[in-house]
């Protein structure tokens, strides 16, 4: 029987540099292996003398045969992850967690709510709805960050543009003197205006620093949205990924295992969290 623990070496084929600090890397499991997941899911990344994190998967579905991290460097695992170059070797356990509501969302308009690195697991959504773009209604991406330096994909915005019904509405926190920026400076709520949001046939999908999706989600309530219509993703320190040894528990659930994909109704009921 093989160990859940034992992770699998993959290899890094492509890094491409986002930000001073965050990268995303285009990983082969070595054994060549088909990768399947689904959008909003994540893998246990490790490297050897450095342990494990629990990094979502932020590429396409449709592609089988790699997959994306995007990473921020943050830490012990992080920080050694950005040394690492093209052909390097990392373990992978995955891919673990619920996803977000891809088949729920099929007749629907959809709203994403993305704040910072937030944006890279709701990528994999965004690209699902692309690849079977008649299947959603309209789609309103709305994403925030500290600063221009700090948004992720800048360089897909206009492709995703381009998509029939497809809205892209981006905010900044504050702008450096000087700094010259077309879009809108505030915090991400401040988007909801902007968009015009409407309830009706929608469901809202939100990633970001929980702070962040505690002022979005309310901010939906207050425009006529009901929490069942909502979707976040929690993060929590995580050891096993496979809910067994208790690292990440909310209440009776586990991030790793039952999330980390919550619906809002649910996750609201949870103590520990700032929502
Ligand atoms: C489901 C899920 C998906 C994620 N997806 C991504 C992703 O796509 N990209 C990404 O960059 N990150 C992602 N993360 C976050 C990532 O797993 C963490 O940042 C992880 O801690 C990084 O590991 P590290 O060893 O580099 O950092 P660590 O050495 O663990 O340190 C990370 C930060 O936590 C602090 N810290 C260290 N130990 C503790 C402790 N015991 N208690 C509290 N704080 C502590 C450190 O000071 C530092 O600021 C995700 C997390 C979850 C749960
Ligand atoms: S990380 Fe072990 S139960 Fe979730």
């Amino acid at each position: 029987m093989r160990n859940l623990y034992v992770p699998t070496k993959a290899v890094i084929e492509k890094i491409k540099t986002q930000t001073h600090d965050t990268k995303t890397f285009t990983i082969k499991p070595a054994n060549g292996e088909k990768f399947d997941f689904e959008p909003g899911q994540f893998n246990m990344v490790s490297l050897l003398g450095y342990g494990e994190a629990p990094i979502s998967i932020s590429s396409s579905p449709d592609n089988k045969k790699t997959f994306d991290h995007t990473i921020r460097f943050v830490g012990s695992l992080t920080n050694t992850m950005e040394k690492h170059k093209e052909g390097s070797i990392v373990g992978i356990r995955g891919p673990y967690g619920s996803s977000w509501p891809v088949e729920e969302a099929k007749g629907k308009n959809v709203i994403f709510v993305a704040g910072g690195i937030g944006l890279a697991p709701l990528r994999p959504f965004i690209m699902q709805m692309f690849h079977d773009r008649d299947s959603y209604g309209k789609i309103q991406i709305l994403y925030g960050a500290r600063g221009t330096g700090e948004m992720l994909f800048t360089d897909e915005f206009n492709e995703w543009k381009k998509h029939s019904d497809t809205e892209l509405h981006l905010t900044v926190d504050k702008l450096e003197e000087g700094e010259k920026w077309d879009h809108t400076v505030g915090v991400v709520t401040v988007l909801y205006d902007v968009a015009k949001l409407d309830p009706a046939n929608t469901i809202a999908v939100i990633c970001g620093p929980e702070i962040m999706m505690r002022f979005a989600c309310r901010s939906l309530l207050k425009k006529g949205f009901y929490a069942p219509q909502i979707y976040l993703s929690l993060e929590r320190r995580m050891k096993c990924g496979v809910g067994k040894c208790g690292h990440c528990q909310l209440g009776s659930k586990f991030v790793c295992k039952d999330g980390p994909v919550f619906r809002y109704d649910e996750a609201k009921e949870f103590h520990d969290t700032l929502l």
